[in-house]
């Protein structure tokens, strides 16, 4: 028998949910201990492994060498990366390679990368056989902090973004912060953007922890696993209170709603990833807030401030091929979240850690702010 390889000890942050309770295990090298922790938790089990081209290529093989280091032999069902993934043919493509690879009720299927594969392999693992248990690999920031966590699974349908999809909580989550060093450094300050939303949601401290600490953050170490385990810590918190999105959960939307209109517009391309979407959603959730009197303006100066520091985008102007007018964003903001008789539910905040979920916020508000914003090119 191989010795487990040496890593050092992860931050085990749980999940509560009774009997659909789970551990994240965070920390540098974890990845090798993905066999033991699998064999613990499903004696006998066997794996298969979904994922994408580009993290097949940079993981695939300690992957495999973790499980079989404790002697789980793995198939593997590969799609290309990126957004596009998230459909139909591919959904269908991962579903009938686990059924041919014979995965059972009693088996397990590993999701080795970013969101895009958590989401597909997580609703295919929902769906083959009425439901397989599955374990999470997050190899981005922002699966790592976000998607990895929670149990929502989705892929696109032609009418819009995860419109298709089930709850469906993994039984482990295995973040490995080594595996963000293959990652692109603008796909992971877009991740950041995800870190930060959890200090301007809920925990003043850790907002201002990362203005000291990004750059400790960026360059790996503790510092990142640290805020890995506060993000995931507050997910796993609100997500263990409010499971399926009836009330408090939607704090995690902060900056997502205009965000959202920003991804739609931009054609979910390359132009403006998510988590950048997001960055530009909270300087505005912010200034809106300002706009409405609930904070200083000098407190939005400061999210803004620290979201440049990094390198995110916190103006319209800043996303290559421009943005589309006030009443085109309106339209896409109103197909995300479905406008009830001109109100919106909107999360907004008293200052840095104190959001809030507003209903009844008027659309003609939101639109005189948004045409005030674009004249500022
Ligand atoms: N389920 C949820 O709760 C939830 C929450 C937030 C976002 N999401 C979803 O997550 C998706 C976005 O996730 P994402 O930003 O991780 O995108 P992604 O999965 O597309 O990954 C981004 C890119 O990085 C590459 N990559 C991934 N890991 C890598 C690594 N370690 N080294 C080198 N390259 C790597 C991928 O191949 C891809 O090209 C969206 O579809 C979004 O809807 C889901
Ligand atoms: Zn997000």
């Amino acid at each position: 028998m191989t010795a487990p390889l040496r890593t050092s000890d992860p931050i085990v942050v749980a999940v509560a949910l009774g009997e659909r309770s789970y551990d994240i295990a965070i920390g540098r090298g974890q990845l090798a201990t993905l066999g033991h922790r699998i064999a613990a938790l499903r004696p006998g089990a066997r794996v298969a492994i979904v994922t994408d081209e580009t993290v097949a290529r940079h993981h695939r093989a300690a992957t495999e060498a973790a499980l079989a280091a404790a002697g789980i032999g793995a198939s593997c069902v590969t799609v290309p990366p990126g957004e596009s993934s998230k459909s139909f043919p591919m959904l269908e493509r991962v579903c009938e390679a686990l059924i041919s690879a014979r995965v059972e009720r009693a088996d397990l299927v590993v999701a080795l990368g970013g969101g895009v594969i958590g989401d597909l392999a997580g609703l295919a693992a929902a769906l083959v056989r009425r439901g397989i248990d599955y374990v999470q690999v997050p190899t981005t920031l922002l699966a790592q902090v976000d998607s990895a966590v929670g149990g929502k699974t989705a892929i696109d349908s032609s009418h819009g973004k995860n419109l298709v999809g089930a709850f469906h909580q993994p039984v482990l989550v295995v973040a490995d912060t080594a595996l963000l060093d293959t990652l692109p450094a603008r796909q992971f300050r877009a991740g950041y953007a995800e870190v930060a939303k959890y200090g301007l949601l809920g925990d003043a401290a850790f907002f201002a922890w990362l203005e000291t600490n990004w750059p400790d953050v960026f360059a790996g170490g503790p510092a990142r696993e640290h805020a890995i385990a506060v993000s995931c810590r507050m997910k796993a918190a609100i997500v263990g209170r409010d499971e399926r999105e009836t009330g408090e959960r939607a704090l995690l939307n902060l900056g997502h709603t205009f965000g959202h209109a920003f991804e739609a517009a931009a054609g979910f391309s390359d132009r403006l990833l998510h988590g950048e979407a997001i960055s530009l959603g909270m300087a505005l959730a912010f200034a809106f807030s300002a706009r409405r009197g609930l904070l200083p303006a000098a407190e939005a100066e400061r999210v803004e401030r620290h979201l440049a520091a990094v390198g995110l985008p916190i103006h319209v102007s800043a996303v290559a091929g421009g943005m589309p007018d006030a009443d085109r964003l309106m339209e896409l903001i109103a197909q995300d979240k479905k406008v009830k008789r001109g109100k919106l539910t909107f999360i907004l905040a008293r200052g840095v850690g104190s959001s809030f979920i507003a209903h009844g916020v008027d659309t003609a508000e939101v639109r005189d702010f948004l045409v005030e914003k674009l004249a500022r090119r």
